[in-house]
């Protein structure tokens, strides 16, 4: 079977690294690049990061392009707070031996759409920016995209940086705006799904420790101070967003039907920036289904995709 190409834009991000070893271990998709955006942490430790998780994982054959090191329109504040100040823990890893590409991102992802047309999974677990400036500079990239899989939301408001917002999305708001308006369909994977697909903390760590694999031990020790984080603040279940997103991108058969509804971005200066809007009751007419939104996912096989990520058993 011809294997799915597969371009990942990420900020990582501890829970980008357990969405990019999933990608690693999926033998249905040939994982064509990873461009790199500013989110979690700013671009030089995001890039760094992406570049030492792929040569722990052996796969110094996947390009790292980094892409944009700012919002479009307004400085926002990172997420150092969970991931650590270098965005893996603050372990200390030492640098990756390889250099990143000279290509920007939003021009590797209108090659690589060109060069896998019709085919290309395109998977956004960062925020929006590198994406709306591929769009800008070429409005014709969905119509190469076979799908487009998006981790950012909260799809009945109950965010998790404002009342209203999710990160992804109130990082960049007028980048998610401009890839809701111009995509006829994103798949999406909001926060709010994947606080009802926690995995459990025990049994996670547990799963790092025993898998006996250099990538496990790395992640085990990048991942221990969001873990921690998360354990004090959210309880024994750890929400691992960019997970449970590549779990709906690359295994989309454990998802139930998604829920097909009109979703825009609010960008008003306030406590609402960054909400991404659901009109789940289509009260605008007019409006196209943008949004298919995930609304349950198999537990039992979202955990067996991160297992075999890790080499556990
Ligand atoms: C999203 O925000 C980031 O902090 C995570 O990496 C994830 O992509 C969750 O809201
Ligand atoms: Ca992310």
């Amino acid at each position: 079977m011809e294997r799915i190409p597969l371009l990942i834009d990420t900020d990582p991000g501890v829970d980008d690294a357990l969405a990019l070893l999933m990608a690693f271990a999926d033998e249905r998709h040939d994982l064509v690049g990873l461009t790199i955006a500013a989110g979690n942490v700013g671009l030089a430790h995001t890039v760094a990061n992406a570049l030492k998780l792929c040569e722990v994982a052996g796969r110094d054959d996947v390009p790292v392009f980094p892409g944009c090191a700012e919002p479009l329109l307004h400085a926002a504040d990172d997420a150092s707070y969970v991931h650590g100040r270098d965005g893996f823990g603050d372990t200390g890893y030492a640098p990756a031996a390889r250099a990143a590409e000279a290509e920007h991102a939003a021009l590797a992802i209108l090659r690589l759409s060109h060069a896998h047309a019709g085919r290309l999974l395109l998977v956004a677990l960062g925020p929006l920016t590198n994406l709306a400036l591929a769009l800008k500079l070429d409005p014709t990239l969905p119509q190469r995209v076979a799908r487009c899989v998006v981790m950012g939301g909260a799809v009945t408001g109950h965010g998790n940086v404002t009342p209203s917002a999710e990160f992804n999305a109130w990082f960049d708001p007028e980048a998610a705006d401009i890839v809701f308006r111009a995509f006829p369909r994103i798949e999406l994977a909001d926060w709010e799904a994947v606080v009802r697909h926690g995995l459990d903390q025990a049994q996670a760590a547990r799963w790092m420790r025993e898998a006996g694999t250099p990538r496990a031990a790395f992640y085990e020790a990048i991942s221990r101070h969001t873990r921690e984080w998360s354990q004090d603040r959210r309880g024994d279940r750890w929400h691992c967003a960019d997970a449970l997103a590549m779990a709906l991108a690359l295994a989309p058969e454990g998802a139930a039907p998604l829920a097909e509804r009109p979703l825009s971005i609010e960008l008003a200066h306030g406590l609402c920036r960054g909400a991404t809007v659901v009109d789940w009751d289509r009260r605008v007419p007019g409006s196209p289904d943008n949004a298919a939104i995930l609304m349950d996912y198999d537990q039992a096989r979202f955990e067996a995709l991160v297992r075999s990520a890790l080499g556990a058993a």
